[in-house]
């Protein structure tokens, strides 16, 4: 049982934005059982003194690959086509499975460094991210991605792999499943078509990058006469509860179709912007009522899986794009980053707000820091000041994964170790 004495808790208002309310949160196996009064025989065995804090809940990073940490920083400033075909295609083509395990690691410093608690994650080496993410503490959503053009073709043994790993892991409380099709141009029609169809039967969730780049759009409308959006639509895909990373390229009835099949968004901005494809359409997105998720995508992409960059990005793209300072407000960023997030992931239930009853996925924030003072907006200093390195203190059900800055499930220096060793063994690495 923990007590969180005496702190600043970002809640949600009635005007759907935030307010900011001082109290106690009292945490018993791993949920938040009450605000502000202690129940009758809570007896707390660690009480953390939140004066000088602000709790919120953990950021939802809605769309990454963690294993591809270990690309970071090794094919940046290329066109997206040498990006990708040249350097990071057959980069991957070299990993082993157990480079993903350190990689994921790694990702998971990361991000529980910068407040990350739960993270939507679409990667090629099963086993190893759940593997990594059990024995941290995050809370994970495995998605194994899928491409073939058929069946015969590598679909099947990919997606028998990606339920292989679903029943591994299964019985593990921090970890859900998605089945994740990689893209409209990497996977064939039948393809989708079964695994739109596996997933209802599973009822399972579809993770999908769809609509990236103008060249994606251009050559769907040439291939299928449609959209990406529509054709993916057309083979009963989003008959599944969806989370769409990117969604640069939006026409109108795609617009239509994402709101009347309620399917999430997730947006990536500083990928988006690495690789010259532009940003999604989020202002649009939000006045219609769609839910707009917040992700970083890989960290060949981004090159961080900072949330708190990201947010800042978010709040600030769409002013600059828009010429108007008004159409995404630092409200909007953190709630893509935390409610938002948590019901692409399914799972609004247990994350994504500080309330009783749910699970205790709590970071708190050092106010004592230049980006919090003086105390004039801390809805805007989480958004438009802060970097991610204010954040003292994480917590995933209840079981803390760092207090003080000081992880306590992962031996920083051995992953740091590990994966210079595989850029090194990659031929990436610098000599230095
Ligand atoms: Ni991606």
């Amino acid at each position: 049982m923990i007590q969180i004495k005496n702190v600043l808790v970002l809640l949600e208002s009635e005007d759907k934005g935030f307010k900011l309310q001082r109290t106690d949160i009292f945490i018993k196996n791993g949920k938040i059982v009450s605000l502000g009064k202690a129940p009758e025989d809570f007896f707390a065995e660690k009480i953390i003194d939140g004066t000088r804090k602000l709790a919120m809940p953990g950021l939802v990073n809605a769309h990454t690959h963690s294993y591809m940490t270990v690309f970071r920083n090794c094919a940046d400033d290329r066109s997206f086509e040498d990006w990708l075909f040249k350097y990071i295609m057959p980069l991957e083509d070299k990993l082993v499975a157990e480079d993903a395990y350190w990689g994921s690691l790694l990702a998971m410093i990361e991000m529980i460094k910068t407040g990350t608690t739960c993270f939507t994650d679409m990667h090629m080496h099963i086993n190893q991210v759940p593997k990594a993410a059990v024995e941290t503490g995050i809370r994970a959503v495995i998605t194994r991605g899928l491409a073939g053009e058929t069946l015969a073709d590598g679909g099947q043994r990919r997606l028998d792999e990606a339920f292989s790993e679903i029943n591994n892991w299964k019985g593990e409380e921090n970890i859900s499943f998605m089945l994740a099709p990689h893209a409209p141009y990497s996977c064939g029609k039948e393809y989708l078509k079964v695994i739109a169809q596996m997933a209802k039967e599973n009822d399972l969730g579809i993770n999908i990058h769809l609509s990236e780049s103008l060249f994606e759009v251009e050559s769907a409308k040439e291939n299928f006469g449609m959209t990406p959006i529509e054709y993916v639509d057309s083979l009963g895909l989003f008959e599944n509860r969806t989370v769409a990373a990117h969604c640069v390229n939006l026409s109108e009835n795609d617009f239509n179709i994402l709101k009347e099949k309620n399917v999430s968004v997730a947006t990536n901005p500083a990928s988006n912007m690495k690789l010259g494809n532009g940003f999604a359409p989020v202002a649009e997105l939000l006045k219609r009522g769609i839910n707009v998720c917040l992700g970083t995508d890989g960290a060949a992409s981004n090159n961080s899986l900072n949330m708190f960059r990201e947010m800042g990005f978010l709040g600030l793209i769409h002013k600059g794009t828009a010429k108007d300072p008004l159409p995404v407000s630092a409200a909007d960023c953190i709630k893509a980053a935390t409610a938002n997030g948590a019901k692409a992931a399914g799972l609004s239930e247990k994350i994504g707000k500080i309330e009783a009853g749910m699970d205790a996925d709590i970071i708190l924030i050092d106010m004592d820091t230049p980006a919090f003072n003086p105390f004039n907006s801390s809805i805007s200093a989480l958004v438009y000041s802060a970097g991610g390195y204010e954040v003292d203190t994480v917590m995933v059900k209840g079981k803390i994964l760092m207090e003080g800055r000081i992880l306590t499930t992962i031996d920083e220096e051995k992953v740091y170790y590990k994966v210079n060793e595989i850029a090194k063994r990659l031929g990436i690495g610098e000599n230095l």
